[in-house]
Order: C-alpha cells, then sequence, then structure tokens
C-alpha cells in the first residue's frame, strides 16, 4: 500500500514515508503540495499486505483508551439532555469509540454512530458488545454526511463534529439531516479547556490549513448561533467543567502524548527536525505544569465545555 501512495498523490511536490509503531505498524506518510503551507499527513497500516488507507490523525495514539479516562461521562449526559429513547433515530457525529452512540442505543432508540476514523470503530463495536448495545457504525465526514435530508429525529455530537475545519458546512449538514422540529444535541471545548489549550500549542508545531477555522470557537454560544440561523426553532446551552487528575504534570501530559492522536501527528510534522521535537515535548510539559491546579503528588487539569441543545424549526 505505501508503494501506491505516488500513484495517490500525483500533484504531490514531495512524498516522505516513516513508520510509526501504534499496536500494529503503521506507516506515516507526509505529502507536500507546491501551493499549500500545510503538507498533509496520512497513516497507512503497513501489516506487510496490501491493507487500506487509514483516515486521519485521530487514528494515531489509543483513541479509545484517551475517551475512557478523559471523556467517557459526556455521553450519558448528553443522551439524557437530548432526551434520546427508544424508538427515536438517532445519529451521533464524530462518534469516536462510542462514548454517546452506546447509551444511546441502551435506551432503545435506533443508532448510527458515524465517524470519519473507522479505525476506532472496532473498539467502539467491543465496548457496544460488552455493553449488550445494537448500533450501526457508518464512515461519514461531518461537512458531507452520508445521509438524507430530515432522516434523524436527533442528532448529537460529543467533541466531534468541532475538529472538521469547515464550521459552516458542519452545521448546515447537522440540520440538513435532522427531521424539523428535531433535536441537535453538542458538547464543544471551551477556550479555556485544557483540550483547546493543547491544540493552540499543537498550532505551533504543526499549523492548521489557513482556512480552518478553530475548535475552540464551537465553545461560544454567539458563533454556534450565527452558524445555524434562523433555522433552529431554540438553543440553549450550559456551562460546565470537570477535572481530571495524575500523580504528576509530566504523568498528565505523558498519558496525552501516548493517547491523544492529534499529538503523535504534531510530532510526525516535525519529525526532521529533533529539535523542534524536543521543543514540543518541553512546552507540553510547562503547559502541564502552568494548568496544573492539584497539589503536589496529586496533579489537576480543568476540562471546561459547553453543552448545547437545539431544535430545529418546523
Ligand atoms: C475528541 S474525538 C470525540 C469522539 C467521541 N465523540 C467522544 O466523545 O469520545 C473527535 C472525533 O471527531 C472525529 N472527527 C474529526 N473530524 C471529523 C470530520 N470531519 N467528520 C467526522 N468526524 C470527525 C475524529 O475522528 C474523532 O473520532
Amino acid at each position: 500500500m505505501v508503494g501506491r501512495v505516488p500513484e495517490l498523490f500525483s500533484g504531490a511536490a514531495q512524498i516522505t514515508a516513516t513508520f510509526w509503531q501504534t499496536g500494529s505498524t503503521m506507516a506515516v506518510c507526509n505529502v507536500s503540495y507546491p501551493s499549500s503551507r500545510r503538507n498533509s499527513a496520512m497513516v497507512i497500516a503497513y501489516d506487510g499486505g496490501d491493507s487500506a488507507p487509514i483516515s486521519s490523525e485521530w487514528a494515531l495514539g489509543d483513541y479509545h483508551r484517551f475517551a475512557k479516562m478523559a471523556l467517557w461521562d459526556f455521553g450519558p449526559k448528553l443522551v439524557a439532555a437530548c432526551d434520546i429513547r427508544p424508538g427515536l433515530r438517532v445519529l451521533d457525529v464524530g462518534a469516536g469509540t462510542g462514548n454517546t452512540a452506546i447509551p444511546a442505543a441502551l435506551t432503545g432508540a435506533e443508532v448510527i454512530a458515524s465517524d470519519i476514523t473507522t479505525e476506532n470503530f472496532a473498539a467502539g463495536r467491543a465496548e457496544a458488545a460488552a455493553r449488550g448495545a445494537r448500533l450501526d457504525w457508518v464512515r461519514g465526514d461531518a461537512q458531507r454526511l452520508p445521509f438524507s435530508d430530515h432522516t434523524f429525529d436527533v442528532v448529537t455530537s460529543s467533541v466531534g463534529a468541532i475538529f472538521a475545519p469547515r464550521h459552516q458546512d458542519v452545521a448546515d449538514e447537522l440540520i440538513r439531516v435532522t427531521k424539523p422540529g428535531g433535536t441537535i444535541g453538542m458538547i464543544c471545548w471551551t477556550r479555556r479547556s485544557w483540550v483547546c489549550e493543547i491544540l493552540a500549542t499543537l498550532a505551533h508545531y504543526d499549523p492548521p490549513a489557513p482556512d480552518a477555522l478553530p475548535v475552540r470557537l464551537w465553545g461560544d454560544p454567539e458563533h454556534v448561533r450565527s452558524l445555524f440561523g434562523d433555522r433552529i426553532a431554540t438553543l440553549s446551552y450550559t456551562t460546565h467543567e470537570y477535572t481530571r487528575g495524575a500523580a504528576t504534570p509530566v504523568e498528565f501530559a505523558d498519558f496525552f502524548m501516548a493517547t491523544f492522536g492529534p499529538i503523535p501527528a504534531a510530532f510526525d510534522a516535525v519529525r526532521d527536525r529533533p529539535g523542534r521535537a524536543a521543543a514540543l515535548r518541553r512546552d507540553l510539559y510547562d503547559l502541564a505544569r502552568r494548568h496544573d491546579v492539584g497539589t503536589a503528588g496529586a496533579a489537576e487539569f480543568r476540562f471546561e465545555y459547553i453543552l448545547l441543545v437545539a431544535t430545529t424549526a418546523v
């Protein structure tokens, strides 16, 4: 498969491949285009066979381990806030390994978990099976969802769709696939959250595409309101915070480096510059030390988010 990359990206100015170990062996290919400021990193499963390319930075690290530690509780909160119940058709966008889709399915609703990163579906399916939940897993880009207009009673996204670069396209798609009078429920990081602080640090090393809007904007209700416009009848949002801890800031940063896909992706972006890689590691440790609100021997970090629920206009 790695050998086929040049033919898949025929307009590229330069293609390099290095290998990454995440359980199975992966090749990380960097494809740069003459007119773009940003290289696109792409990960290719390389098991010696003819594996298909895998899709995004979220396939790096160990997303399920990250989700179980950092944000598994979001799912039941979103399910309750959207009043998901038996008989409703529900779509979860940017579903990851199912923190929302699985509890939604356990209510008796008919659920589709959709995500651009299909590599994480195996962990989601295993989690669903262990909990006795039945649901479907479908590949889908939040900016162009593979579903017909007005299909779902409820559309959810727990810090998922917010990572797509074109916010207006995401909002348009969420509205399009929701039935009139249906519900859209989202959990979004605020600019003060630990995750947005990490993303801001990563951007110094792995700059986003120039036209990509930052994730933190979804934490601003005015931004959300302007994206949805008069296509929603009601919009409520509440701000929340929770904390997560570790023995030390370094241990916490190390956990993120091992599990949270955008961090390995940023290290990959600077892999040919050892000085930059060392600086990135140092910055992540410094960030963790600065944001530690715990006590000696018990580091603690704040995760601030908004939970928003909108109903679509009839
Ligand atoms: C922080 S994870 C959240 C996953 C899950 N909702 C949860 O709360 O654990 C972000 C998710 O958004 C997905 N994602 C990023 N960009 C996307 C896009 N354009 N369309 C669909 N999903 C996307 C990633 O693949 C990843 O699974």
